[in-house]
């Protein structure tokens, strides 16, 4: 079934060519593409929300990654939720709303194997991208399995005004953590931090080295440090770690930037002392933990147990901009483009 009112064509962002440091906007594009009805099993989707995330830097580089680089010359994508405006798959009608993966565009087109169906009345559509989607499922497995967070620890997490690590904070604070310990960007952040979700203590790493704002913070030391950051917080993290302590790396934003590799941290030694252990995730690896993070968070989300922030962008013509916004801070929460 097609809707005769939708407009033939839709604007949607390219990636022309390879950034080298700091994405340009000379290295995007913004054209305007036919839009296509959908063949045999496929739906036509108008985009609601689309999401800009931090691991998009690494798609937008050639190298060989977890996952492909964006094609030069074609739609990017992303994580996006939307309603269904035509369908010729069973299964999904008109009118559906379903979370997939055709981003930076107002329209996609795409096999319905790839959609998802999210239930607009059960949250708002832009938390299925962001404290009940990706990010908060990366938060939740990160902790409760990498880290393996258990009641009584105190708990580290960088980047901690953001989508991950607020969630993160929050999430091991409801488990019964000892302690939880936030770095940001900003006095408000950190005020946000501390004020609103609840962290025991929270600092500004702009302020001052990390590794005294954490030894400060952090009396006692860590057992569970959630990296989101890399560089100097990881350094730090390691020097405050308790015995058995665990290093959860989620990101490492510092130095996605970077034109040459970075230095790693210079005390690693101090893992054997502690019996240390560091472990990279990838949220991919835990789709199974999805249903009982939906209930469990879902739960948080709807009793206000747990808190979170959007910082929200409007027009599909500031998807970039928005992009660059996550790499220099500009969000609290989750940044979503609304379109
Ligand atoms: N492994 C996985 O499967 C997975 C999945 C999702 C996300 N991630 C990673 O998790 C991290 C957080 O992602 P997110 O989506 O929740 O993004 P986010 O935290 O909402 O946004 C990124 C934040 O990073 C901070 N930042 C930027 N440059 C920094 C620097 N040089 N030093 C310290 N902080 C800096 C900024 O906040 P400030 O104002 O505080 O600087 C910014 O708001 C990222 O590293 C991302 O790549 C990994």
């Amino acid at each position: 079934m097609t809707d005769s009112a939708l407009p033939t064509t839709s604007r949607e962002w390219r990636q022309i060519s390879r950034p080298v440091g700091w994405p340009k906007l000379e290295d995007f594009e913004l054209a305007e593409a036919e839009i296509r009805q959908p063949g045999p099993g496929e739906v036509l989707v108008r985009n609601a929300y689309v999401s800009v995330d931090p691991y998009m830097r690494g798609r937008m580089s050639a190298a060989k990654s977890y996952v492909a680089p964006f094609e030069l010359g074609k739609a990017m994508q992303g994580g996006a939720v939307g309603e269904v405006v035509a369908s010729n798959a069973e299964g999904i009608a008109a009118g559906d709303h379903v979370l997939h993966f055709g981003g930076w565009r107002e329209y996609a087109t795409f096999d319905a194997k790839q959609a998802v169906k999210v239930d607009p009345e059960a949250a708002p559509l832009s938390t299925y991208l962001g404290v009940l989607g990706m990010t908060g499922l990366t938060a939740y497995a990160g902790l409760l399995r990498t880290a393996s967070f258990k009641e009584g620890d105190s708990v580290f997490v960088s980047g901690a005004a953001g989508a991950v690590g607020g969630q993160v904070g929050q999430i091991a604070k409801l488990k019964g953590a000892s302690r939880v310990i936030g770095s940001a960007g900003s006095d408000d952040k950190v005020k946000l931090l501390v004020e609103e979700y609840g962290f025991d203590a929270a600092f500004n790493y702009k302020s001052g080295p990390v590794s005294e704002q954490l030894r400060e913070a952090a009396p006692d030391g860590v057992d569970v440090y959630f990296d989101n950051v890399g560089g100097d917080h990881l350094e730090a993290a390691i020097g405050s770690l308790n015995l058995h302590g665990r290093i959860a790396v989620c990101g490492m934003i510092s130095v996605y930037n970077n034109t040459e590799a970075a230095p790693g941290p210079k005390n690693l030694a101090r893992l054997i002392a502690t019996r240390g252990r560091i472990e990279g995730l990838l949220v991919g690896d835990h789709y199974d933990l999805q249903p009982q993070f939906v209930e469990e968070v879902g739960g948080w989300v709807r009793s206000g147990e747990l808190k979170y922030r959007e910082t929200v962008v409007e027009g599909v013509e500031n998807t970039f901009e928005a992009f660059l916004g996550v790499l220099r801070g500009d969000n609290t929460g989750k940044m979503i483009v609304k379109i």
